[in-house]
C-alpha cells in the first residue's frame, strides 16, 4: 500500500511540477502575448499566487518525508482552490484574465488545479488508511 501511495504521489507531483516547468520555459512567450498586458493589480496578485504556490510546494516534501499526510491534504486543497488569485478576483478581473491571457495558459492552470485536487484526494485516503491501521494496532 505504501508503494502504491508513493507511486500515486509521484504520479501527481511530477506532472504538476513539469506543468509548472513547462509554463516557465514558455514564460517569455506568455509575457509577449499576455502577462505584461495585465493591469498592475492583477499582475501583483499573480505574483503573490506564485510565491504562495512555491511555499506550498516546498512544504510538501518535508511533510511527505515525515508522513504528515494531513498537512499535504491541507496544502493540496489550498493549491486546488487557489491561494489568492481565484478567491480575490472581481468579475471584471476574471474577464480581463480571459481576454488577455492565451487559452493555453488557462488550460494549463485548470489542469494544474485539477492535479492538486487529485493530490488532496490521495492524501485524504492515506490519512484515513493511517488512522485505520493505527486503531487496528491499538
Ligand atoms: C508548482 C507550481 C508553480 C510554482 C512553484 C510557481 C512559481 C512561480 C514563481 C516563484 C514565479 C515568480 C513570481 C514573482 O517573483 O513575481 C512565477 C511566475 C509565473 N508563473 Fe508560476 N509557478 C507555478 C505554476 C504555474 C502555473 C500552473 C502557471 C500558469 C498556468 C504559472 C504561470 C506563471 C507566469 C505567467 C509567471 C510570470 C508572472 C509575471 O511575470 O508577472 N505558474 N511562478
Amino acid at each position: 500500500m505504501k508503494i502504491f501511495i508513493s507511486i500515486a504521489l509521484l504520479a501527481i507531483l511530477l506532472p504538476a511540477m513539469s506543468y509548472a516547468e513547462d509554463v516557465h520555459k514558455h514564460k517569455e512567450h506568455v509575457k509577449a502575448s499576455g502577462v505584461e498586458a495585465l493591469s498592475p493589480d492583477l499582475r501583483n496578485l499573480l505574483s503573490e499566487e506564485m510565491k504562495a504556490l512555491q511555499d506550498g510546494m516546498m512544504s510538501i516534501i518535508p511533510a511527505y518525508v515525515s508522513g504528515n499526510w494531513g498537512e499535504i491534504e491541507t496544502t493540496a486543497e489550498k493549491i486546488k482552490s487557489s491561494y489568492i488569485l481565484k478567491q480575490s478576483l472581481t468579475e471584471s478581473e476574471v474577464k480581463e484574465l480571459h481576454s488577455v491571457l492565451p487559452s493555453e495558459f488557462i488550460e494549463k492552470d485548470q489542469r494544474f488545479h485539477y492535479l492538486a485536487g487529485m493530490l488532496e484526494h490521495a492524501a485524504k485516503i492515506k490519512t484515513r488508511i493511517n488512522k485505520f491501521l493505527f486503531f487496528q494496532n491499538d
